[in-house]
């Protein structure tokens, strides 16, 4: 079985691993969220420049747990796509480098196919094909799986991620960044059923709306509207802003939204198995009801590892591993991209770099 040194750094989090086949030997992670957090969002120059610093010491962190120095594992690999282009290049010139240096292979990865692979890092796959929702800060897809490698998105969101969504709607409610924790630890113990909030459609050309697309805009504007009206109220009364029950309303409401356009695409596509993953995976709302739901409509589901919903380098190993076993390898100056169709990952392994 293959062993791979996996790095990841295309957002605001730094973290190398040593994966052997689905096995995390060792796993490390820098987040850069306490400095972000003062901008309310991620600021792409400190974010490259935290890369930099942290990376080397991770390295170095997970080959001392694993006792593997670079030259003992089979491959190194590195996000090079999508992403911040100047956080992305940290791993990718890192990654070739030591590749270079001891004369391994180089495998760049699809960041969403590493978030694919996250669920590998719990219980085996099911038997394919499968559908995956895959909920991050960057995308919101329905993906459709129907061999390793092989993948077509049937389902997107039309303008904010879900977890966009919560980090917009959490810094709207003073809750700070990033927004998913924030909301779930504020939304406990809130009335989710005090606000009805809209589930965003996307209307079709030829009329009805799209039964899998997904859009959080219109939701965070009717929070605003929510905000805005209960804050002239209060002037008069005095009382305080209901946090608990906005944030628990809107957790409530995305989570449904994403639950039920989910399994009538599986039903639809007559796929037997749902798979959650990506960092609003996390959230323990959006878990329980897919559990919920998928029991009742006799679907098998598979969630990542609490551990590796966010962004981490085991999953980009795994993701490594099953493509190193596929036989293929990058070229030495495959560069990296801001943006990448997840369908495309495999021209990452063509002889002439795609970038
Ligand atoms: O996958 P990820 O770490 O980075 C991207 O690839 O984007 O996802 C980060 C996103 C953020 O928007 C964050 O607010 C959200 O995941 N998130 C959550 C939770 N934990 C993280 N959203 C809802 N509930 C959570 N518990
Ligand atoms: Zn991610």
């Amino acid at each position: 079985m293959a062993t791979v040194l996996a790095l990841e750094t295309s957002c605001d989090e730094s973290a190398a691993a040593i994966v052997r086949g689905s096995t995390v030997l060792a796993s490390a992670v820098a987040s850069q969220v306490e400095e972000h957090a003062r901008w309310g969002g991620v600021v792409p120059e400190i974010a490259s420049r935290r890369h930099v610093e942290a990376l080397p010491q991770l390295i170095e962190q997970v080959c001392g747990q694993s006792g593997l120095p670079v030259a003992a594992v089979d491959a190194v690999a590195a996000t090079v796509a999508p992403g911040l282009v100047g956080a992305l290049l940290v791993a990718s010139v890192t990654g070739r480098t030591l590749a270079r240096l001891h004369d391994k292979p180089f495998l760049g990865i699809h960041h969403l196919e590493g978030h694919l692979a996250s669920v590998q890092l719990g219980e085996p796959l099911p038997e394919g094909p499968y559908l995956v929702l895959l909920v991050s800060g960057g995308h919101t897809e329905l993906v459709r799986v129907d061999a390793p490698g092989h993948f077509s998105r049937i389902g997107r969101s039309h303008d904010d991620a879900a977890g966009e969504a919560f980090d917009k709607v959490a810094r709207l409610l003073g809750l700070g960044y990033p927004g998913g924790p924030a909301i779930q630890a504020a939304a406990a113990g809130g009335d989710p059923s005090r606000f009805a909030l809209p589930k965003g459609r996307i209307s079709l050309p030829g009329g009805g709306f799209h039964p899998y697309d997904f859009s959080f805009s219109g939701l965070k504007t009717a929070m605003l509207r929510e905000v805005r009206a209960l804050e002239q109220r209060q002037q008069e009364s005095g009382e305080p802003l209901p946090v608990a029950d906005l944030a628990a309303s809107f957790e409530q409401v995305v989570a449904e939204v994403l639950v039920e356009r989910s399994c009538r695409c599986a039903r639809d596509q007559g796929l037997r198995t749902l798979v959650l993953v990506g960092g609003v995976a996390a959230n323990r709302r959006l878990r329980t009801l897919l559990e919920a739901r998928c029991g009742r409509e006799k679907l098998q589901w598979r969630v990542a590892p609490l551990a590796y919903c966010t962004d981490n380098a085991a999953m980009i190993g795994v993701a490594a591993c099953r493509r190193l076993e596929a036989g293929v390898r990058s070229a030495f100056d495959l560069g990296v991209a801001a943006r990448l169709p997840l369908d495309q990952a495999g021209r990452l392994y063509e002889t002439q770099a795609l970038f």
